[in-house]
C-alpha cells in the first residue's frame, strides 16, 4: 500500500449523514416510516433461515475493504465500501445523472423484478449522503432484494431492503460501487438484518487479499486473548459506535487524555471500518506527536500527501516507538508498527498515521489501526471486542 493512494482514499470515509437535510426533503415520513420498518423487522427473520449466520467476501482495495454483494432479481453483484461509520447503503444506478467511471457494469433498477421506488408521502423519496472528505452521493431511496452468503450454504436473502439508488455521485474510484452502511441507524444494513441479528458484527482486516465480514451468531469473539471495551451509542450523534480511548502509549510514555478536551466518559472516538487513518483532535494529536517526535531521531519530512502528517526521512519503520491505544476497561491494544507508521509511495520517507482534526470534527479510530485485530461489534451488549489475530493466515 502506497501513501499517496491511502490519502486519496481519505475521503471515503466517514460518514456524517446528512440525510434531509436539503429543503427538497420532504417535510416528514423518512424516519418514521424506517422506525416502522424496524419495527417490523421481525417477520423479515421468520421468512429467512433460522440459526444461520450471514456472512460476505470481501477485498482490500488500497485503504478501504469492500464487501461483495448481490442486490436486486435476479442477483446482480456489486462490490461497495465497509462502512461501519455510515447508515445508508448505496449503489450507482441507471439512468445516471452523474456517476463517477466505474468499472463493473452499475445497476440498472429496470432490470430487476423486486426493485421498488420508495414513496414519501406520494412522491418519491430523495436521499444524499455527505462524507467528510466531501464526496457524496444522492438519489433516490428505494426497497430491493439483497443477498448475501449464510453459513447454512443457503443464500441470505433480505427481500424489501431500503438502499438508495444513486444517480448522482462525487467522485469515488472505479473499483467501487457504493456503499455498504453498517452504523447502528434504523436503515443501515446490519439492522435490516433483523431481530435475530441484534447487531453483531465482525471482520478482521490485513491490509491485503481477501477476507469476510460475519453477522448473527458467527460474529461473536470471544475467547482466549479477548478484550473487550464499551461501546457507546448516543443519540446525540446517531449512528457512530464510540468507543472511549482513555490513553495513548507512545513507547512507554503514557498520554492520558484525562485533564485534555479529548477526554470524555461516554465515548470520544469513533471505530470506522471506512475510515483509513486515526483522527484526533489538534491538542490531544500534538501531545501524541510530540512524544513520537521526541523519540526518533531521523530528519524531518515534508508530508508527501499535504496533509500535514509527521514525517520522516528513513528507509525503515524501525525507527519509531511502538503505539498502544489504551481504550476504557483496560483494553489496550499493542499496534504494530504497520498499523500507526505507512511508508510514502516512492520510499524513503515515513510518516505517522495520525492525522490533526479540528476538534469540531470526530475522533476517529480508522481500519488502518485495526488491522491483524478480529474486530467484534455487539450492539446489543454495547461491546467492542478486539482478538489480536494474524488476519491473512484467518481467511486462507
Ligand atoms: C408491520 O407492517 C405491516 C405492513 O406490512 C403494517 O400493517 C403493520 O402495522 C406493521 N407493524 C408494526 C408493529 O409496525
Ligand atoms: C450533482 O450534485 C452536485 C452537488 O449538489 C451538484 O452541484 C451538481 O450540479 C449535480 N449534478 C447534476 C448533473 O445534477
Ligand atoms: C500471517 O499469516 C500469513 C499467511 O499464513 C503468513 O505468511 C505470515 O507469515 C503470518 N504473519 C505472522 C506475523 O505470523
Amino acid at each position: 500500500m502506497s501513501l499517496a493512494t491511502t490519502i486519496i482514499v481519505l475521503f471515503l470515509q466517514i460518514s456524517l449523514c446528512f440525510l434531509f437535510t436539503t429543503t427538497a426533503s420532504p417535510p416528514h415520513g423518512f424516519t418514521m416510516d424506517l422506525i416502522h420498518r424496524r419495527s417490523n423487522a421481525s417477520s423479515r427473520v421468520s421468512n429467512t433461515q433460522s440459526g444461520s449466520s450471514p456472512y460476505a467476501n470481501t477485498v482490500f482495495d488500497n485503504s478501504v475493504y469492500l464487501m461483495k454483494l448481490q442486490v436486486g432479481t435476479p442477483p446482480f453483484e456489486i462490490q461497495a465500501i465497509i462502512d461501519t461509520g455510515s447508515e445508508i447503503t448505496w449503489t450507482q444506478c441507471l439512468p445516471c445523472v452523474h456517476c463517477y467511471e466505474q468499472n463493473a457494469p452499475i445497476f440498472d433498477p429496470s432490470k430487476s423484478s423486486t426493485f421498488k421506488e420508495k414513496r414519501c408521502d406520494g412522491h418519491s423519496c430523495p436521499y444524499e449522503v455527505d462524507y467528510f472528505d466531501h464526496t457524496y452521493t444522492m438519489g433516490t431511496l428505494a426497497t430491493e432484494t439483497i443477498t448475501l452468503h449464510s453459513t447454512s450454504g443457503e443464500p441470505f436473502v433480505m427481500p424489501e431492503t431500503i438502499i438508495g439508488c444513486g444517480h448522482n455521485n462525487s467522485w469515488f474510484k472505479p473499483s467501487f460501487s457504493g456503499m455498504v452502511g453498517l452504523n447502528w441507524g434504523p436503515s443501515s444494513l446490519i439492522t435490516q438484518m433483523g431481530g435475530e441479528y441484534p447487531g453483531l458484527m465482525s471482520y478482521c482486516f490485513s491490509g491485503q487479499g481477501t477476507s469476510k465480514i460475519n453477522f448473527g451468531a458467527n460474529a461473536i469473539v470471544a475467547g482466549d486473548g479477548v478484550v473487550s471495551t464499551t461501546m457507546f451509542m448516543t443519540t446525540a450523534k446517531p449512528g457512530f459506535y464510540y468507543l472511549n480511548l482513555d490513553a495513548v502509549s507512545v513507547g512507554n510514555t503514557r498520554i492520558e487524555t484525562m485533564g485534555t478536551t479529548f477526554h470524555a466518559l461516554e465515548g470520544n472516538i469513533v471505530i470506522d471500518s471506512g475510515t483509513t487513518l486515526t483522527y484526533f483532535p489538534v491538542s490531544y494529536c500534538n501531545l501524541v506527536r510530540q512524544a513520537v517526535e521526541h523519540v526518533v531521531t531521523a530528519v524531518r519530512a515534508a508530508d508527501p500527501t499535504g496533509n500535514d502528517m509527521l514525517c520522516y526521512n528513513s528507509d525503515t519503520i524501525d525507527i519509531f516507538p511502538v503505539i498502544t491505544m489504551h481504550f476504557s476497561g483496560g483494553v489496550d491494544l499493542v499496534l504494530d508498527k504497520y498499523n500507526m507508521y505507512m511508508e510514502s509511495n516512492n520510499g524513503g520517507v515515513f510518516c505517522l498515521a495520525i492525522i490533526c482534526n479540528s476538534p469540531t470534527q470526530e475522533a476517529i479510530f480508522g481500519n488502518r489501526a485495526q488491522n491483524n485485530f478480529l474486530v467484534g461489534y455487539d450492539s446489543s451488549s454495547l461491546l467492542v471486542s478486539f482478538s489480536p489475530t494474524n488476519c491473512s493466515a484467518l481467511w486462507n
